[in-house]
Parts: structure tokens; sequence; C-alpha cells
């Protein structure tokens, strides 16, 4: 059987090692959409780019004789989401989704729910404030609208060119983080508030337990509406139907 797995998370990575191990009769391919300049190596065969929209999907699912797809993206890759229902109903091939749960608010924990970043940014409020930004590099355009606070920003790459916010300052960080040093962090770096996605997951959970130990406000920003409800959320279970429909087929004889 033949798979393709959309990627870019730590879920995608991780089936990627189980499809590694699983059977020989098993072909997979992990695909990246080239956000980062040095994915991570999985142990399958991997690719990186765009597939040119619904249609350029589908055609690489033929083209590729794809028997089943997997779309482990990021819950804020809406559009890649989005294509890949499309594209799979096209091919006639099925899809499972793989995707974290939402991070769900604790006692302690001080979160103000915005729908959208331009509503972060003016969640932040009129006083200037030292504010944490882990909300990755598209979408930091919304905050040229709040240029009274001061942003530090942390991202996987060193940006070229520098983001266009009036008083920034980039640090490079990949998860896993751990709570003690993203307590550390903020308190030296004097930070006031924090904006950042319901990612859900372990790798970036560490700055939400720093907040809650350190009072910190936190302004987070909703997943989109529309991320399929009967998306599965362990790799393993993923697993589990990938072989499942891998034997459908061959007691079909396909
Ligand atoms: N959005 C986030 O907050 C976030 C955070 C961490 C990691 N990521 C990861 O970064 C990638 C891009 O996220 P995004 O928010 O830019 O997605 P997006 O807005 O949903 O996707 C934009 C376009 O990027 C291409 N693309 C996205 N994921 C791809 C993949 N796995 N393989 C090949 N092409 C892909 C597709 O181009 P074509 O239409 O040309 O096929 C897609 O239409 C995803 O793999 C995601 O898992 C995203």
């Amino acid at each position: 059987m033949r798979v393709l797995v959309l990627g870019g998370t730590t879920e995608a990575s991780r089936l990627a090692a189980l499809l590694a191990a699983a059977r020989r009769d098993i072909w997979s391919m992990l695909s990246f959409a080239g956000r980062t300049k040095a994915p991570i190596a999985p142990a399958i065969p991997y690719r990186i780019g765009g597939f040119g929209g619904v249609e350029g999907l589908v055609s690489y699912l033929e083209r590729e004789r794809i028997e089943l797809l997997v779309d482990a993206t990021h819950p804020y890759a809406e559009q890649m989401s989005r294509n890949a229902e499309l594209a799979s109903a096209q091919a006639g091939i099925p899809l499972i989704v793989l995707t974290r749960p939402p991070w769900l608010r604790e006692p302690g924990d001080d979160w103000t729910i915005v729908g959208d970043m331009e509503a972060a940014a003016a969640a932040l409020g009129p006083e200037p404030k030292r504010v944490f930004l882990t909300i990755g590099r598209l979408q930091l355009a919304a905050f040229a609208s709040a240029p009274q606070h001061a942003y530090l920003i942390r991202a996987v790459d060193p940006f070229d060119p520098p983001p266009e916010l009036a008083r920034c300052r980039v640090i490079a960080g990949r998860g896993p983080f751990g709570s003690a040093a993203e307590e550390e962090l903020l308190r030296d770096e004097k930070i006031e508030m924090i904006v950042t996605k319901n990612s859900g997951g372990g790798a970036a959970f560490a700055k939400i337990v720093a907040a809650r130990r350190l009072g910190l406000p936190v302004v987070m920003v909703e997943r989109p509406q529309g991320v399929a409800g009967d998306a599965l959320h362990d790799p393993a279970e993923a697993m589990a139907h990938i072989l499942a429909h891998a034997e459908a087929l061959a007691s079909r004889g396909v």
C-alpha cells in the first residue's frame, strides 16, 4: 500500500517513525511545506514544497498511486487541510486526520481567548508592554497595529529580512521546550504578556505552564473553525487505521 503523510508536526514525524518500522509492503512518503530551512529528516522518504492547490495534490496522488492520505498538518494549517479533504474525495481515496487535542484552561490560567491575530494585537491593550510572541512568522504583520509594545519573537529559523515591527527582537528556538527554562526566559526578559496559538501537544506546552506559575496573562488565538471533528489524536491510532486499511486492500486482492 502507498501512503502520503502531510506533515510539519511532531505527530507526523512520530507516524513516519512507526511507518518506517512497519511492514515492508507499506510504502510511505512524508510531505513538508518547506516553512523551516532544515526539517528534521524522517526515517521514510520525504518531499518538500506545495503541490499546487487541490488540482496539484490530486495529480500527485494519482501519479504516485497513493491509496491512503494522512493529514497530520498543524491545526492552524487550514488551507492544506481543506485541500487534503477535497483532493481525497476527488481521487477517491480515504483520508485520516491526525491532530493534537487543544490545550484546556486550568485553574491558575489567565487566558484571553481571541478569534484571530488582529484581535490578539488589540487584546494587548493600550499601555506599552513586553510581549512574548510564539505564533510562527506568517502572521506577525497583525502586530504592526500595536507598535507601543516591545515584542520578543521566537522562531525556528532566523528572519531575513527582519520582521517589520518597530520594537522587536528575535530569538531562535525549536521545541520541545522545558517549563523551568521557559520560566527563566520569561523572567529574564521581563515578559508581561504572551501571545500563542492553541497548538496543543507537549512540545510547546511549557510556556503555558510557566505563565501559570508566574501568573502571566496569555492571549490565546483560537483554532480555525472547520477542522475535522473526528480527527485521531495519537500516531499509534493512525498507524492502526493504516494497517487495517492495508489488510482490507490485501483481502480484496488489490
Ligand atoms: N500554521 C501553523 O501555525 C503551523 C505551525 C507549525 C507548523 N506548521 C506546519 O507548516 C506547514 C505550513 O503551514 P501553513 O499554516 O502555511 O499551511 P496552510 O496555510 O494550510 O498551507 C498553505 C500552502 O502551503 C502548502 N503546504 C502546507 N502544508 C504542506 C505540506 N505538509 N506539504 C506540502 N505542501 C504544504 C500548500 O501549498 P499548495 O496549495 O501549493 O499545495 C498549502 O496550500 C504545515 O506543514 C504545517 O503542519 C504550521
